[in-house]
């Protein structure tokens, strides 16, 4: 009996002293200072620094106001809804102080005191200088203020109790600044603290553990994101011709490249962002990401060789034994080529796909599904969806076709699943 009391004490104990360990205090309101308080140059450069960060895509809903917020950020836990950041006081950061938001962005504590969950990337943001994030400030709190309600994110029991957060973030929550290396160049340097940091490419890029951290043993081989697949951009990558800095930088900027094909699904949206970025931040991200893919190993500059050739020489014929050619020479062939013609640009030939090369079919489903469109207004190569066009089995006979033909490699066994899966989504 003494001992249960006991026991119970010191659990009791042990929560009031997490509890008190992880409590974070609401910070006082500010009304947003005029915009003219602030220097052009800082609101300028704040701009740039959240197109690197790409704030607008998780803070915007589908044909939304930009910032506003309702935009669906799945998790494997289930949904955190992206908040409304312009500067209405109400119902956005309206009433943020530099302190609050610097708080927000590298402790993910939001200006109540409430612990963020990781689906808002500050285990990156954490890395940028105290400057660029006041600049990111500036920039947000002199935006048009929209009044929108946010959604409200409801994980289920216990991943409702954000105050557990403190303690994910003790073990998964690497604080540290960014440091220099002094063994590599500046423009490196400059790619690997915007990589890192505000551009948050490993968010994607990077696999998860079970707690949804990212594994840093495994930084940049791959990982899931809003049912895509985010290839590795390490030596693991599935690119048929290796990634060079100069490729990089021109797929980033234009959302394509001769000899890997387009941005589609979220990716498609950072290299919208990325667009208007300045070049020479762009060719330091390129400069950063192609250092981590190395140098291609002689097989694998063997394999570019080869899809670099046969990608000259069009497609396969139909064959009576190969269901699939025939379905890509009525569906496909007009744009990504054939026996007799070279691909309509910006169709690429598959054999360069990276969606075609890779371990599972969800990339190659997503965009046969779905097709390639560019966000409202904006130009950018454009694939039609055969959604309604193609069945379960014929998409498996098409992907199996493709696979083999351009990729050299087995099927993959859940194309006909995945399609169904696609089309009861919508
Ligand atoms: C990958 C998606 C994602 C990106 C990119 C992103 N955020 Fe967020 N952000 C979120 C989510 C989700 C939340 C809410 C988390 C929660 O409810 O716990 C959030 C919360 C916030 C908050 C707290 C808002 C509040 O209501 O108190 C601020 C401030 C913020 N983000 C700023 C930014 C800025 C600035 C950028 C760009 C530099 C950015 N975010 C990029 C997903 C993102
Ligand atoms: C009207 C032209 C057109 C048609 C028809 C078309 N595509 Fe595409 N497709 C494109 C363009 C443009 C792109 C983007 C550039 C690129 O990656 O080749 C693309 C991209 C792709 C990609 C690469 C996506 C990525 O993210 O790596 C795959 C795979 C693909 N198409 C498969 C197909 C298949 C299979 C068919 C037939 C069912 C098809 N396409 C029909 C124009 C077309
Ligand atoms: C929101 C998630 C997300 C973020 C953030 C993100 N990516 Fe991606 N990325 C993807 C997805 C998904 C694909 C696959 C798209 C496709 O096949 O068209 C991709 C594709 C790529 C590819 C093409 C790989 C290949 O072999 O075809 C490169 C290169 C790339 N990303 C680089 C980057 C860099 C550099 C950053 C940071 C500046 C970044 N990504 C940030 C999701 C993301």
């Amino acid at each position: 009996m003494r001992l249960t009391v006991r026991l119970i004490a010191l659990l009791v104990i042990i929560a009031a002293a997490y509890v008190v360990w992880a409590w974070r205090s609401p910070m006082q309101g500010v009304a947003a200072p005029a915009k003219s308080t602030f220097d052009v140059a800082q609101l300028r450069h704040g701009s740039e620094l959240a197109a690197i960060g790409n704030c607008v895509q998780c803070h915007t809903a589908p044909q939304g106001k930009p910032y506003a917020g309702g935009r669906a950020v799945p998790t494997p836990f289930g949904i955190v809804w992206g908040p409304n950041i312009t500067p209405d006081p109400d119902t956005g950061i309206g009433l943020y102080s530099k302190q609050a938001f610097l708080r927000a962005m590298r402790d993910g504590v939001d200006r109540q005191g409430r612990h963020l969950y990781p689906a808002f990337p500050y285990d990156h943001m954490v890395k940028a200088s105290a400057n660029d994030i006041e600049a990111v400030w500036a920039f947000m709190i002199t935006r048009e203020p929209v009044r929108q309600i946010n959604q409200t994110t409801r994980l289920a029991f216990p991943l409702d109790q954000r105050i557990l957060l403190a303690g994910w973030k003790a073990m998964f929550f690497n604080r540290q600044a960014f440091t220099p290396d002094p063994g590599h160049d500046a423009a490196w340097n400059r790619g690997a603290y915007l990589v890192e940091g505000l551009a948050h490419c490993g968010a994607c890029h990077t696999p998860r553990n079970i707690f949804g951290a990212e594994t840093k043993s495994a930084a940049y081989a791959g990982g899931q994101v809003e049912g895509w697949t985010a290839p590795a951009l390490n030596s693991s990558s599935p690119a048929a011709v290796p990634w060079t800095t100069a490729r990089i930088e021109t797929y980033l900027r234009l959302g394509r490249d001769d000899l890997h094909g387009a941005a589609a699904g979220p990716m498609n949206e950072v290299t919208h962002a990325l667009a208007g970025v300045v070049a020479a931040d762009v060719a330091a991200i390129a400069t950063y990401v192609a250092d981590i893919a190395g140098n291609a190993t002689p097989e694998r500059a063997a394999v570019a060789a080869k899809a670099v050739a046969s990608s000259r020489s069009g497609a396969a014929p139909v064959s009576a034994s190969d269901p699939g050619s025939a379905v890509y020479a009525g569906a496909c062939a007009q744009c990504h080529g054939d026996a007799a013609r070279a691909p309509t640009n910006p169709a690429v030939n598959l054999a360069l796909s990276s969606a075609v090369r890779a371990a599972d079919e969800t990339n190659f489903v997503n965009v046969v599904h779905g097709g390639i469109r560019q966000p409202d207004g904006l130009g950018g190569p454009y694939m039609p969806g055969f959604a309604d066009i193609l069945t379960p089995a014929q998409v498996r006979d098409l992907a199996s076709h493709v696979r083999n033909t351009y990729a050299g490699k087995p099927d993959w066994t859940g194309v006909a699943d995945a399609w169904r899966r696609q089309s009861a989504i919508k």
